[in-house]
């Protein structure tokens, strides 16, 4: 799958996401080791803090479905800006996959991260 293959499986997941509070919909595709996709999107709850981002829906379906080393994830929203992925999924990321690459897209352009590059730190033990 290309790059923009992968951006375009996350938009589909998009279409699914449960944003009534903030009206943001984000949408993510991430691809394990074995070549299998695992998409995810946002699901928002009225107690805000129980939210779940799209990425970290997509990397708990990958680990509860038994595969736990990924090679790129694409991640799209609605808010016409690159959007990159929270602090909170990047440690998540960080976790399975500190050397994933992030796809992310803005006006038809892609762009292309080191899960490093954008958290240089990670916490880990
Ligand atoms: N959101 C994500 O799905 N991924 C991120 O990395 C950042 C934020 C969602 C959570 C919430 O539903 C909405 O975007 C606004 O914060």
């Amino acid at each position: 799958m290309t790059d923009i293959q992968l951006i375009e499986t996350a938009k589909k997941a998009m279409s699914n996401a449960y944003s009534p509070y903030s009206k943001v919909t984000v949408g993510a595709a991430l691809e394990g080791e074995s070549g299998k996709v695992y998409v995810g999107c946002n699901v928002e709850n009225s107690s805000y803090g129980a939210t779940i981002c799209a990425e970290r829906t997509a990397v708990t379906k990958a680990v509860s479905e038994g595969e736990k080393k990924f090679k790129r994830i694409a991640v799209v929203g609605n808010l016409g800006v690159q959007m990159f992925p929270c602090g909170i999924c990047l440690q998540v990321l960080s976790e399975f996959a500190p050397d994933i690459d992030v796809i992310l897209e803005q006006d038809g352009k892609l762009f292309k991260y080191t899960l490093k590059q954008l958290i240089p730190k990670a916490f880990s033990m």
